[in-house]
């Protein structure tokens, strides 16, 4: 049997609103991610990576072209298909680390398990433990630093050991040094776990831990390039 790709997206076409000239941010993009792969997609600004992100994740739809995540059509599976897949096949890593500002850091990464039908202190509180916060649960995000936040979220992310992670900009908040843990750590977990990771950044910092790094020009997604291309 052959295995097929976590992502599977085939000359993707989004066009904001209905002018033709502007608001085109995907123009043809093609991708294919394979289990247990670590991809980092690179581009400028507007370059059309949180919109391919967004379709990935079912949050936004296209205007044409081909989505399978996990080997479904996000089209075929309509609105309801595509929430269950990304509650329990997808966890998220914003660059704005979006947690719950109401709910303490165990919360926020509890509440992750109670919408996939495992609400599981336990699981919860080991998945803050891995990721170096242990003890810190009880805390509200506003108590936390920068990095910490973007731990917790990496937690909540990785809790429900998901097919894929997507992370946008993991770490366009941080400074070096806490931007270089949170990828390590992100690496690693989803190593351990076998979990796909599709990463979307500007910084050349996350190349080095990706297995396989792509480019993204005006919404198509042009070549493989290379750690050292890019850091030039
Ligand atoms: N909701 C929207 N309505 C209209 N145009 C949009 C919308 N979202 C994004 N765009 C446009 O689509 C293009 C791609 O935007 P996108 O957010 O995907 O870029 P990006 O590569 O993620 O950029 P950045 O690195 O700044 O986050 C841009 O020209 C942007 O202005
Ligand atoms: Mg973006």
């Amino acid at each position: 049997m052959v295995t097929k790709p976590v992502i599977r997206v085939v000359d993707l076409w989004k066009q904001y609103g209905d002018d033709n000239k502007n608001g085109v941010a995907l123009r043809g993009a093609n991708l294919e991610i394979s289990a247990g792969e670590t991809v980092a997609l690179f581009g400028k600004s507007g370059s059309g990576k949180t919109t391919l992100l967004n379709l990935i994740a079912g949050l936004d739809r296209p205007t044409r072209g081909l989505i399978e995540v996990d080997g479904q059509d996000l089209e075929t599976l309509g609105e309801r298909g595509r929430t269950e897949l990304r509650r329990k096949r997808l966890g998220f890593v914003f660059q704005f680390f979006n947690l719950l500002p109401t709910l303490t850091a165990f919360e926020n990464v509890f509440l992750s398990l109670e919408l996939i039908g495992k609400p599981d202190p336990k699981t919860a509180r080991e998945a803050l433990a891995a990721v170096g916060l242990e003890g810190k649960g009880p805390r509200y995000p506003h108590e936390l630093s920068g990095g910490e936040q973007q731990r917790v979220a990496i937690a909540r992310a990785i809790v429900k050991e998901p097919a894929l992670i997507l992370a946008d900009e993991p770490t366009g908040n941080l400074d070096t040094a806490t931007g270089n843990q949170v990828l390590d750590l992100l690496e690693k977990r989803c190593r351990e776990h076998s979990m796909s990771l599709l990463m979307v950044t500007h910084t050349p910092l996350t190349c080095r831990y990706a297995h396989r790094i792509l480019r993204m020009v005006d919404g198509v997604i042009t070549e493989q390039t290379s750690c050292a291309e890019i850091e030039r």
